[in-house]
């Protein structure tokens, strides 16, 4: 398709304690970073260096906070859920569901259901600032999870993952992209399936300086200002044209009823 889709989006807010419970203005925050990266309106995209500019992209995405429920009442696209859970579990996505602390999700055929928790955890890691699901797998359990110290970039945002990039990475998840390291750990047979983004050994962390070289990918190096890599928020900044791809590919397919 052409043009620009926008999507609505549902934030459940899932509290434990009362800094927890976001304000309004640091969810509208994060639909503001959302609106700007996947816009490639985002100002700090000058940080990417000279060899890698024209592999910007635009994605043609547009987020709004849902203005009607499930039920066609009118909404703030904001629910708001008290919890006695102080981290939940990736495996479990018990923040997806009332009956084990946290929230219901509106039908995914409809809204992007965006979670914020008071903390995330796996079977093997504590920390975690967000997850997703790719497209294709349950309705009930269809959406992004985000920390809330890691959500928006005011209020409890807290640095250095206080710009909003933890959602952005994990919608890019929830359309069809994988780690621009291709998931193998830190060798160089995995791929993102993107075909502009260089092979890349491993995720890199914190701010990187260019160029970072792995697998051969000399003499520019990783991509490591991609929004798919695990950077920090004020160093990943971008999408390339082939991720806008397969996330327009995913928007034609299997999230083709959601967005107009
Ligand atoms: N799923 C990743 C994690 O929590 C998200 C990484 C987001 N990175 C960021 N700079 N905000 O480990
Ligand atoms: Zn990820
Ligand atoms: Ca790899």
């Amino acid at each position: 398709r052409t043009g620009c889709t926008s999507i609505p989006v549902v934030v459940h807010v899932v509290h434990r304690t009362a800094a927890q419970n976001v304000s309004d203005a640091q969810v509208q925050s994060q639909i503001d970073v959302l609106n700007a990266d996947f816009r490639a309106k985002n100002t700090d995209k000058s940080t990417v260096p000279g060899a890698y500019q024209p592999l910007i992209a635009d994605a043609r995405v547009t987020f709004k906070l849902a203005t009607t429920d499930p039920d066609g009442n009118p909404t703030n696209g904001i629910t708001r859920t008290s919890t006695t859970v102080s981290s939940f579990n990736t495996d479990l996505d018990d923040v997806k569901h009332a009956s084990t602390g946290g929230a219901d999700a509106w039908p995914a055929d409809a809204y992007l259901n965006l979670w914020v928790c008071p903390a995330i955890h796996s079977p093997t890691q504590t920390g975690i600032l967000g997850y997703a699901q790719f497209p294709g797998g349950p309705a009930d359990t269809d959406g992004v999870v985000v920390v809330h110290h890691g959500f928006g970039t005011t209020g409890t945002a807290a640095a250095p993952f206080d710009l909003g990039r933890t959602a952005t990475h994990e919608v890019g998840h929830w359309l069809d992209l994988r780690h621009i390291w291709g998931d193998d750990g830190t060798g160089c047979a995995g791929s993102d399936l993107v075909a502009d983004t260089p092979n890349q050994g491993g995720p890199n962390f914190g701010t990187p300086t260019f160029p970072t070289i792995s697998c051969s990918n000399g003499p520019n190096g990783d991509l490591f200002v991609n929004y798919m890599d695990y950077v920090d928020d004020m160093a990943m900044v971008m999408f390339t044209h082939g991720q806008v791809d397969r996330m327009q590919a995913a928007l034609d397919g299997p999230r083709s009823t959601i967005g107009t």
